[in-house]
């Protein structure tokens, strides 16, 4: 796995590459725990961009603590799980007030932080300080399934995958191995179709000798998803400003600037109820979103105001906003852009 990394490791901007890596350098612990909490729930090329956005912005922990929760979220919009954010200022803030602005490095003292699981403990000890630990994440979960040929589903072989993947870890370079199966998990060991002709562990797998790396790990039945109804409102003063509110901290969205929308409830649409008075009309098109829990379906409400009440935020109405709210708002404000012709 190592000889495989040296030659392909993926260039990522958190990364220390092999060559460096060799003799001894570390990638800074503050670039990994910000990569490893975007990496929890999603993709490396997705989150890529936003790493880039972030460090820019914040280059270390004391410009992050520095800033405010606000400004954190809306970097973090069109990201998705928004509490990963909002764990990263609390963690700043142990950090510098229990640490220096440094990081722990002994896994009880990492779990005790906000965000910071048995996963995310095990990526930094071992990618920003060397120190061997067990980084079980999706990728080595479906490397060691099919590598050992383990019939079950992936919840029901945690234990065990963890046991294997502690007897092949090796002690020399433990970061740059458990990099090497995230990317060997990517790029050649995928979910549908791994690529096994390239793969440097084919002659060991298991699961490649049986040719069952097509069922192996087992699927789990996904939930079924439940569908739920709302309205949303977009009132516009004559000065092209648009009504925002910050929800409620806790709850979906929380903390987060939205328009304001009614509840979103199951079956059928609930009541239409504006936030305000106003001459609202409904538009045709409906918005469209997808939660991990649920789909959303959302009727626009519009209408034209002369002044809000004071709990509601007054926002420029331009496309720039929409790269400060999430998925969901961007795509309502998308579609009131389009039909107020802007
Ligand atoms: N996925 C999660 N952490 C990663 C990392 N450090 N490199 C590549 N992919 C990852």
């Amino acid at each position: 796995m190592i000889e495989w990394y040296d030659q392909y490791a993926r260039d990522l901007p958190w990364r220390i590459s092999p060559v460096f890596s060799k003799k001894g350098i570390k990638p800074d612990p503050y670039r990994v725990w910000i990569s490893e909490i975007m990496l929890q729930q999603t993709s490396v090329k997705v989150a890529t961009p936003f790493f880039l956005k972030f460090i820019e912005k914040w280059p270390n922990i004391l410009s992050l603590h520095q800033t405010s929760e606000t400004e954190v979220l809306a970097l973090w919009s069109g990201l998705g799980y928004y509490r990963r954010a909002r764990n990263l200022k609390a963690c700043a803030e142990i950090l510098l007030r229990e640490y220096e602005g440094g990081f722990p490095i002994e896994e009880k003292k990492l779990l005790k932080l906000p965000g910071i699981g048995k996963y995310t403990s095990a990526a930094i000890l071992t990618i920003a300080f060397g120190i061997p630990a067990i980084v079980v994440d999706g990728n080595v979960e479906r490397i060691i399934a099919r590598l050992f040929g383990l019939d079950g589903t992936i919840s029901k072989l945690k234990p065990e995958i963890r046991t294997y993947m502690m007897n092949v870890s090796p002690s020399a370079r433990p970061g740059d191995f458990a990099q090497a199966m995230m990317d060997l998990g990517a790029t050649i060991c995928k979910p549908l179709n791994p690529e096994c002709m390239i793969c440097p562990i084919r002659d060991s797998c298991k699961s490649y000798k049986d040719g069952t790396t097509n069922i192996i790990p087992r699927k789990t039945k996904k939930p079924i998803k439940t569908f739920r109804k709302g309205y949303i409102y977009l009132a516009v003063t004559k000065s092209n400003e648009i009504a925002m509110i910050v929800r409620p901290k806790s709850g979906l969205l929380g903390g987060m600037m939205c328009l304001p929308s009614s509840e979103w409830t199951e079956k059928k649409y609930p009541k239409n109820s504006p936030p305000f008075p106003g001459e609202w009309v409904a538009l045709d098109q409906t918005i469209r979103h997808s939660f991990t829990h649920f789909d959303l379906e959302l009727r626009m409400m519009v209408s034209s105001i002369f002044s809000v009440p004071n709990s509601y935020i007054l926002k420029p109405f331009n496309f720039s906003l929409t790269e400060k709210v999430p998925s969901v708002m961007k795509k309502a404000l998308v579609l009131g852009l389009k039909y107020f012709h802007f």
